[in-house]
């Protein structure tokens, strides 16, 4: 088997601080907000990755779907790529991901059984408006996780992730896309929208599901 997807231990891939303040956070308020939790090494190299990914590769996300690819690119015109273990890359991305998985479920008994996720790619001027991940009853998708690949990123350049808490509120926690800032929140629980950036703007959105399936599902 390769190494790189043996079980990792969590503690030894993430600490068992950042760990700790990730379940208490989740208990206590349902998301999780984690400056520099990706580990450095690993995101300048999915960094990396992600620019050496051919023209094509990254998609309008939704496209294939006809008109729902239409009403998607209103509300969102970020490019995407599914991520896998076909590059060293994504091997390290979804080994990291495992012994995140591990760790909470030991904490939290959500029961997440899968993940899938994507980098994406907001051109200028780009955005993705208000929405859920999941609608309740309606999907496995239990909670999400987005990380930022963004070295320097500086306030002007706009693209703030914002999580609002419940359907009434409509100022939200505001999250800059830093590189290393790792991002958690249960899937059916927090809208949250994508501003306007002014810059290129990379991340990783993901979602811990609650069974197995394909990553197009
Ligand atoms: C998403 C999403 C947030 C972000 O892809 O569903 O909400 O900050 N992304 O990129
Ligand atoms: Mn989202």
């Amino acid at each position: 088997m390769d190494p790189l997807l043996t079980a990792p231990r969590p503690e030894a891939l993430l600490g068992s601080a950042l760990l700790e303040r990730i379940a208490e956070e989740l208990t206590t308020h349902g998301f999780s907000i984690q400056a520099d939790a990706l580990p450095h090494a690993l995101g300048q190299e999915l960094l990396a990755d992600l620019h050496q990914l051919q023209p094509g590769e990254l998609r309008a996300a939704g496209i294939g779907r006809g008109h729902q690819h239409l009403l998607d690119q209103r509300i969102r015109g970020d490019q995407i790529h599914w991520i896998g273990p076909e590059r060293a890359a994504g091997r390290r991305w979804l080994t990291w991901v495992e012994a995140l998985r591990l760790a909470i479920n030991r904490r939290l008994l959500l029961g997440i059984e899968s993940f899938q996720s994507h980098y994406s790619h907001y051109p200028v001027g780009q955005f993705y408006s208000r929405h859920l991940d999941a609608f309740v009853g309606k999907s496995n998708r239990i909670l999400s996780l987005v990380t930022y690949l963004n070295p320097n990123w500086q306030a002007d350049h706009g693209g703030e992730l914002v999580i609002f808490r419940g359907a009434d509120d409509d100022q939200g926690i505001v999250v800059e896309p830093r590189m290393g800032t790792t991002v958690l929140f249960l899937s059916e629980e927090f809208p949250h929208e994508v501003r306007i950036t002014h810059r290129d703007r990379y991340a990783i959105a993901g979602w811990f599901d609650r069974r197995g399936r394909g990553p197009l599902d």
